[in-house]
């Protein structure tokens, strides 16, 4: 199974990205960058259905994606019947995204949260395993 983490934004989460494509570099964490690639004006969906097929073939293992709200991106994502895009913004629900809900990709809304809570909800996320039992049955039920 790929240990890659695979990675996108768009203008409005572009350095939010960054510090997470950083703080992967910083960890030794293998990652594949989807961009958007600078800070110019774009739309989320180009990078956002991209990440989602790679999730969804294995090519990465866990995404990683960046909005100014994170709604925008997370909408596009959950369309693929494969992805559990969760917008997280603060530690415990990036705790709750993984043990309860199986997230495989961590929505961040660079507008809205620091840096510092963006690198904690990151660390917690990549760090929490999905808890199986009840919630197992719960997550199986998500896809049409
Ligand atoms: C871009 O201005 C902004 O609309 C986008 O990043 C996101 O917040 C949409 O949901």
């Amino acid at each position: 199974m790929s240990t890659t983490i695979g990675l996108c934004s768009d203008h409005a989460g572009f350095l939010m990205k960054e510090c997470v494509r950083i703080r992967l570099d910083q960890e030794n964490i293998p990652y594949k960058d989807f961009g958007a690639y600078s800070p110019e004006a774009c739309d989320y969906p180009d990078f956002a259905h991209p990440l989602a097929k790679a999730v969804e073939s294995g090519e990465v293992h866990l995404g990683i994606a960046v909005c100014g709200t994170g709604n925008g991106i997370a909408m596009t994502l959950n369309k693929h019947q494969g992805i559990r895009a969760a917008l997280c913004w603060e530690s415990a629900v990036a705790h709750l995204s993984r043990a309860h809900n199986d997230a495989n990709i961590l929505v961040l809304p660079g507008r809205f949260i620091p840096e510092e809570t963006a690198m904690k909800v990151l660390s917690v996320f990549l760090t929490t395993e999905f808890e199986e039992g009840r919630h197992r049955r719960r997550v199986d039920k998500i896809a049409l």
